[in-house]
C-alpha cells in the first residue's frame, strides 16, 4: 500500500487531531503517503482532498476540533453517494481509509468495506456509545469538561439551597451522565438505560433537605428528556427551587486530556499498521488496556447493544443519595 486517506465525521470530539497527527506520523515512519479529506465524507464525494506531511500535523496533538473539519452527511447512506466516494478515491491513487468518527462514520466505512474497499473506523465521539470498545476518543475530555462545570454548579447550588438539573449529551447513551454523576456526587443520574420514579426523587430530595443537605444536583442524560421537561415534572410535584443548566455544545471542545491524546495515538497508529497489512473492514477497539480489531459490519449491525457501565448506578445510589 502506497497511499492511504484519513478522514473525519459526524460531531467531532477532542482527540481527533491527535488520531490524525498519529495517522500521518505512523505511515511516514512506514513509508506510507497520507491524503486528507475535509469535511467527512461530504468533502470525499466533493473530492476536498489534500495531500498530508508529517510537518502539516505537527503543533496539532493539543487542540480541541479536528484539523480535517467534519459534517453529517447522511447522503452518504445511498449506493450513489458511496460509489461517488470511491472514485474520488480511485482517483487520488488511496487505497485504504482511516474513518474517524461515532456510528455514523462507522457505518459510512462499513458500505465502503461492503464495495470492496477497504477501511479502518476509530472511535470517536464524545457519547461513549460504540459498540466493542470499553472507550472512545473524546468521551475522557468531555466528562472532565462536564465535571468542571458540575463543581461550580454545586457552589451556588449550595448557596441558594436549590436543586440543578444539569443536562449533558451522550444522543441515546448515558455514559457521560453516568461517570460525571459519580464523579460530582451528584444526588441523582437519569439515564436512558435505567427507568426513573420522579416520586421517588421528590422524596429523596425532601429528605435530603431535612438531613440538613444544600445542594441537589441532577445529572439528566439527554436521551431521556430535555432538562425544562425534567423540572417541570419535579415542581408539579413540590418547590424545590429547581434551575435547569443545558451544558450544550461545549461539552464538545477544549484540548483532549491525557488519556485521549494517548488512546488517539495508538488508534491512530493501529489503523495504519491494519491497512498496510491487508486488513480492512475493521472497527478498532479498546478493551482493558488492549487495542482490538472488531469486524465493523459486526458493529454497525444493530444487533448488539452499547451497555454502559450500570455498576456505576448502583454505586452512586449507595453512596450520593
Ligand atoms: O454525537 C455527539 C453529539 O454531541 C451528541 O452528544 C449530540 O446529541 C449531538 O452530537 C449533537 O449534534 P449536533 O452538533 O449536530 O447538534
Amino acid at each position: 500500500m502506497k497511499r492511504i486517506g484519513v478522514l473525519t465525521s459526524g460531531g467531532d470530539a477532542p482527540g481527533m487531531n491527535s488520531a490524525i497527527r498519529a495517522v500521518v506520523r505512523k505511515a511516514s515512519y512506514r513509508g506510507v503517503e497520507v491524503y486528507g479529506i475535509n469535511y467527512g465524507y461530504a468533502g470525499l464525494v466533493a473530492g476536498d482532498i489534500r495531500k498530508l506531511t508529517s510537518k502539516d500535523v505537527s503543533d496539532i496533538i493539543q487542540k480541541g476540533g479536528t484539523m480535517l473539519y467534519s459534517a453529517r452527511y447522511p447522503q452518504f447512506s445511498t449506493e450513489e453517494g458511496q460509489l461517488k466516494g470511491i472514485e474520488q478515491l480511485k482517483k487520488y491513487g488511496i487505497e485504504g481509509l482511516v474513518t474517524i468518527g461515532g456510528d455514523g462514520t462507522f457505518k459510512g466505512a462499513n458500505a465502503l468495506t461492503k464495495h470492496g474497499y477497504p477501511c479502518v473506523g476509530i472511535p470517536g465521539t464524545i457519547d461513549n456509545d460504540i459498540i466493542g470498545t470499553d472507550y472512545t476518543i473524546g468521551f475522557d475530555t468531555a466528562i472532565n469538561t462536564v465535571l468542571d462545570a458540575l463543581d461550580k454548579i454545586r457552589d451556588t447550588a449550595t448557596s441558594h439551597v436549590r436543586t440543578f438539573v444539569i443536562e449533558v449529551m451522550g444522543r441515546d447513551a448515558g455514559d457521560i451522565a453516568l461517570w460525571t454523576g459519580v464523579g460530582s456526587g451528584a444526588e441523582q443520574i437519569i439515564i436512558p438505560e435505567v427507568d426513573f420514579d420522579i416520586t421517588k426523587i421528590a422524596n429523596s430530595i425532601r429528605e435530603g433537605r431535612q438531613r440538613g443537605k444544600k445542594h441537589t444536583l441532577i445529572v439528566l442524560a439527554e436521551g431521556v428528556m430535555g432538562g425544562n421537561e425534567f423540572a417541570e415534572k419535579l415542581d408539579a410535584i413540590d418547590n424545590f427551587h429547581v434551575r435547569v443548566t443545558e451544558l450544550g455544545h461545549v461539552q464538545r471542545g477544549g484540548s483532549p486530556t491525557a488519556r485521549d491524546r494517548v488512546l488517539a495515538s495508538q488508534f491512530g497508529a493501529h489503523a495504519v499498521d491494519c491497512l498496510i497489512d491487508g486488513k480492512g473492514g475493521i472497527a478498532l477497539g479498546i478493551q482493558g488496556e488492549k487495542i482490538v480489531e472488531n469486524d465493523i459490519t459486526d458493529v454497525t449491525s444493530g444487533k448488539h447493544r452499547n451497555e454502559p457501565n450500570l455498576a456505576l448506578y448502583q454505586l452512586n445510589q449507595e453512596i450520593s443519595n
